[in-house]
Order: structure tokens, then sequence, then C-alpha cells
């Protein structure tokens, strides 16, 4: 399994490996500081391979703050903010668009820089990286576009029962930006840039896996942003964070990542009712292939909803209920369907199984393995679950049953775990002994057997996918979970809800206050009441 591993002298040229660096600069108050205290290493998922040998390929060393440098940083963003009077937070949308507009601007310039580091540090499909990078520009075009919209709708006074009053919103405080390894840039600006827009103050810490990419952001911060509202720190999760919350000058938690550190946090936090949490975690999304369900498409979907990116993703299908009537013919057609999937280093064309980024990872899903087939599931793929190093290769288990932990833990890998059912009742009893409630895939066609389904189970789980796998996109559709997959809604439109508050200006309906409100609108002299024109 060694050759899945290129050696040094035929990495690709198209992707270098990243210049190992000593990053010592982090941005604090509109300043880079020079960190003259611990570094913490970065290795890549893709080792360096001499003959028979692999050892480990750094890729470059960050600042291991401590909790004194993470304090000074919440410090400027309270600063920035200040009450809600700083510049920030008073400037007004239009202007702020305009600022947006230019970040957009500076992160497409640094597309060469990031696009390899994803590659590079997360091991992810040089497509997908590039995919990444794009639905994040994206990202930025669609919320630039709900911001114009959302300027115009507040522009409108609204008069009822003698109160007259301008409508907006306005930011929440603090923001601690949290995003996870899977979609390191993409997810980080999933709140940071309605966080922004919105006129909140930052304090981002890039996830431990995924870090390298944000340094060719600090400047860019520094130069379009007002000291102090963005505030970027490097170190230890589990050394700063708690004390971080534990200050109770967070406003808003922005955390992508897992349940039980999100908890943490939250309880961590002396004043609860004041936080905002705005949280995607876990998921153990299912498939459920029904009778009569077009196989080809079920087996289709099934597989690139449980194994693109390794199964890298909250929304990944991690276990699959197949109705015993399709039982052999579906396990057959996945088979072969599996046999296909090209398994290989990130930038191989079509490749969809990669190094996993996580370098614990491939320990736990052996453990997974183990016991299910210690529990009688068999592993049908031959080769599946072999791993050598970071590369683990896809495994298609069945039968699972629910006294096996892959029915249960969110194996965030390549392990396809098959329930077959004879009757939905497996598939209720999974719902709701499970802790999440993300999303559901269900495979059918048969009109009299979907509606009861998709009845009940909108109440249950946050979106029934209808012959398609499970995901996040499009954006603009609202992305959240019930039970402890998600607390708040990630999307265009929602998260920029979520990130601020609602505000109002209301004023007795009389000649002379409209007056006033009309001359402070027009005036420019108010960026709230403004009804700002495009600059
Ligand atoms: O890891 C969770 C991601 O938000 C999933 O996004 O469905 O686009 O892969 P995706």
């Amino acid at each position: 399994m060694i050759e899945i591993f290129p050696e040094e002298q035929n990495l690709p040229a198209f992707c270098p490996a990243p210049p190992v660096e000593d990053q010592r600069d982090y941005l604090v108050g509109g300043q880079l500081h020079v960190w003259d205290g611990p570094l913490q290493e970065v290795f890549s998922p893709l080792p360096v391979r001499r003959g028979n040998q692999l050892r480990p390929r750094l890729l470059g060393r960050v600042p291991r703050l401590d909790l004194a440098a993470a304090l000074d940083a919440l410090a400027a963003a309270r600063a920035a903010f200040d009450e809600g009077r700083g510049p920030w937070p008073t400037l007004g949308i239009a202007a702020r668009r305009q600022v947006l507009q230019a970040l957009r601007a500076g992160l497409a310039e640094r597309r060469g820089d990031i696009v390899p580091l994803l590659v590079w540090e997360v091991g992810k499909s040089l497509a997908e990286a590039e995919g990444e990078f794009e639905r994040t520009l994206n990202y930025f075009d669609e919320t630039l576009a709900d911001l114009e919209r959302r300027r115009g709708e507040d522009a409108v006074p609204v008069t009822a029962e003698g109160i007259a009053a301008r409508r907006g919103r306005a930011p929440r405080g603090v923001v601690l930006c949290l995003g996870p390894f899977n979609y390191p840039l993409n997810e980080a600006f999933a709140t940071l840039l309605p966080a922004l827009a919105m006129g909140n103050t930052v304090l981002l810490k890039p996830p431990k896996i995924g870090v390298l990419l944000f340094r060719p952001l600090l400047g860019l911060f520094r130069e379009l942003l007002p000291p102090g509202v963005v505030n970027v720190i490097y170190g230890e999760g589990e050394e700063l964070l708690e004390p971080l919350m534990a200050t109770g000058r967070i406003d808003v938690l922005a955390f992508i990542g897992s349940g039980a550190v999100a908890e943490r946090l939250v309880r961590a936090h002396p004043r609860p009712l004041r936080l905002t949490p705005v949280l995607g975690l876990g998921a153990k999304n299912a498939a459920v292939v029904l009778p009569g369900a077009d196989l080809e498409r079920a087996v289709r979907e099934c597989l690139l909803g449980s194994l693109a990116f390794n199964g890298q993703r909250c929304t990944a299908l991690k276990i699959l209920f197949v109705h015993e009537s399709l039982r052999d013919a579906f396990l057959d057609q996945f088979l072969a369907a599996l046999g296909r999937i090209r398994q290989g280093m990130p930038w191989d064309k079509g490749v969809w199984i990669t190094p996993l980024a996580e370098p614990e990872r491939p320990g736990y899903l052996r453990a997974l393995l183990d016991d299910a087939l210690a529990q009688g599931a068999r592993i049908l793929n031959p080769g599946g679950g072999s791993a050598l190093g970071s590369f683990f290769r896809p495994a298609l288990v069945a039968p699972v049953t629910p006294a096996m932990r892959l029915f249960h833990e969110e194996q965030f890998g390549p392990l396809v775990p098959v329930v077959p059912f004879a009757d939905f009742a497996t598939i209720d009893q999974f719902l709701r002994d499970s802790d999440y409630a993300q999303q559901i895939s269900l495979f059918g066609r048969d009109e009299a057997a979907l509606a009861p389904l998709i009845d009940s189970l909108v109440n249950r789980v946050a979106r029934v996918n209808l012959n398609c796998k499970c995901q996040r996109g499009p954006d603009c559709l609202p992305f959240t979970g019930r039970k402890d997959s998600a607390v708040g809604t990630l999307a265009v439109r929602e998260a920029l809800d979520a990130f601020s508050h609602p505000a109002l200006v209301a004023m007795r309906d009389g000649r002379e206050d409209r007056a006033l409100l009309k001359s402070l609108s027009t005036s420019g002299r108010s960026t709230f009441l403004a009804p700002e024109a495009e600059g």
C-alpha cells in the first residue's frame, strides 16, 4: 500500500508543498504582533516517502499563544466594539458592504496561496479545495447581495397605531469564531462574514488542522478593517477557549465542530442568557432505501453521500438503511461502484479517497470496525478497512445492528454501515435514540409510502432529501439541525439574522417628528436611519 504515497521526486509541480516557515505573527488590535513564545508544529497528512519509509512532513509552525495574549485579543475586540460606539458597528451597512467587497477581492487574489495549503494540510482533493475556495467567494457575493436587499427593506418606515418606526438590525457585540478542519476556509467565512457584515467585532481562532491558510489573510484584515475588528489568535483550544468564555465578554459563540466541545464552551460562560450560540455540530445522517426505489440512483447518491471527501463531512450519509427486498441488489451494485472510485493523492484526477486529516482518525475507525466484526458484521469489499498511516481504504460493512458502535457513533470517515430493515420501526427507533437530527435521505417512488414519512420526518430532522444525498448547500437554503446537531441556522440570510439583533427607532407619528425622521434619514448624519446612497 505504500506506493499510494508518491516519492518526493514524483510530486506534481502544479501543486507544490508550501515552504516550511515559522509563523510568529498574529493579529490583535490592527497590529501584527510578533510572538516570541513557543510554536506548534503543523504536519501534513501526506507524509514524505523514501523507498519503504514514510516520515511525517512538517508544513510549518504557528504561535502557541498563552492565555494573556488571547485575553489581549479579546480586549482589542471589545475596544473596537466599544459598547456599540466603535467605528465598525456605527459605520452603516452600505459602507461596510464596500469594505467587505474589497475583502472579497483580496481573498480572490490569494487563491494561489490558499488552495495548495488546503490540499497539503487537510488532504483535500485539489478539485474539492478549488470548490471550497469558489464556494467561499460565492458566499461573499450572496451575502453582499442580501445586505443590499435588506437595506432596501429597512429603509421603508412602518406606521401603525400612531407610531412611526424605522427597522433595522444591530450587531450583537464580540463574536468568537471557531471553524472546523474539514472546511477550514469556507466555514470560517460562513460565520466571520455575516458577523462582520452586521457590524460585530471578531476574535477568530483557526482550527488546529487547516491553520496555515489564515496567514495570507492577516495583512488583508489589517489593511481593510478598523483596528480590532478582526483579531486572529493561535494556540491550543483547550488552554484558551474556556477561559475566554469564562470572562463573560463573548457575546456570540460561532462554533462548527463537536457537540461536546460546544457544550463545554457554552457552559463556561458565566452569563449564559447573554450568549448567542450559533453552532453547527455533529450528525449521523441516514439514507433509507425504500421498496421500489430507483436502485441505480440510490446507489450513486449513497456512494457520493457517504464517501465524498472520505466521509469527512458533517452532512455525510453515515448509515444506510436498505429494505430487505433490495438488500442483495443494492449491495452488489454498491460494491461494483465502490470498486470504481479513485483512491490516491489529492492532486490525482477524479480522486475521492485521500489521506485522512486527523492523525487519530484511522485508529478510531479501526476500533469501530473491530467492534462491528466481533458482533457479526462483515467487510464486503476486498481490502476495505486496511490502512497505512493516514490512508484508510473505505469499507462497506453489513449487516450492522443497534448493538454495534457503528450504528450510533459518527464515524467521520470512510466507513459505510448498511442496516437491512423490514419495517420502518427500525429507522424510527434509530431516530429516537440518536443524539443527532440533522438531515435524512429517502429513496423511493411510491407516493403513498413517501408522503407520511415526509410529513413526520420534517418534524424530526431539519432537511429531508428525496432521492438525493444529504448536503449543506445551496447556501440560500437554511442549514441547521435539531437535537445536538445545531443551534441556529447557517445560510446567507439566516446567518445575517443570527449575528444581529432587531433594532428600531420609533416615534409618535406627528408632522414634526416625521420631518425630523426624514431629515435624519436624508442628511446622512445617522447611519442607522440613512437610506444610504449606493457607493
Ligand atoms: O461538514 C459539514 C459541512 O457543512 C458539509 O457541507 O454538505 O457542502 O459538504 P457539504
